[in-house]
């Protein structure tokens, strides 16, 4: 291991991108040489932000981190994200209990299908009643997101709700 990068993924959907992924993958920038933000693109379920535009809000929102690199990934197991990226580990942040029984089953999956480890941190309590859902709802509905998410993202799902009155 002597020389070798150590490298993560944080995968998931990012539609979009909210303050507890920020605070999530900055973290795991302190912790390895190089994190891979992969992008979740479901082309059989179209999100709320379209592939590009979620990774436009990303590279955005993470200017400030410079190990970070973005990345798109459709149709393939995560492990095998993974193992093109060299990457050791996948990082996730857990907001609470329900969020580590969704996850532990596929912490364990990942680790049988390739060996390789997930790592969970615990999230920012600021956070821990952000999801990008919840997000898209209460500013649908005209409510203040406000450091919720990265300013960019508040305003670009402000222009849709002004799009749609
Ligand atoms: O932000 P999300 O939607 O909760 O992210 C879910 C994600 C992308 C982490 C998960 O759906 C995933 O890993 N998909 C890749 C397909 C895969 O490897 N499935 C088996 C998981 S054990």
């Amino acid at each position: 291991m002597k020389n070798q990068q150590r490298r993560c993924v944080c995968p998931g959907s990012y539609d979009p991108v909210t303050m507890g992924h920020v605070d999530v993958i900055t973290r795991a920038a302190t912790l390895f040489d190089e994190v891979v933000v992969a992008v979740l693109h479901n082309a059989a379920k179209q999100g709320a932000f379209g592939v590009q535009e979620r990774i436009k809000l990303l590279d955005a929102a993470l200017v400030g981190v410079p190990n970070v690199r973005i990345e798109a990934f459709a149709d393939q197991l995560l492990v095998d994200v993974c193992r093109q990226a060299g990457a050791q580990a996948i990082v996730k942040g857990l907001r609470g209990g329900t969020d580590f029984a969704y996850e532990l089953p596929m912490a364990q999956m990942n680790r049988h299908l390739s060996g390789v480890e997930t790592v969970f941190l615990p999230g920012d309590p600021r956070f821990g009643h952000v999801s990008s859902s919840l997000i898209k709802e209460v500013a649908a509905l005209g409510g203040d997101i406000t450091g919720l998410v990265p300013e960019d993202v508040r305003a670009a799902l402000l222009a849709r709700t002004q799009n749609t009155l």
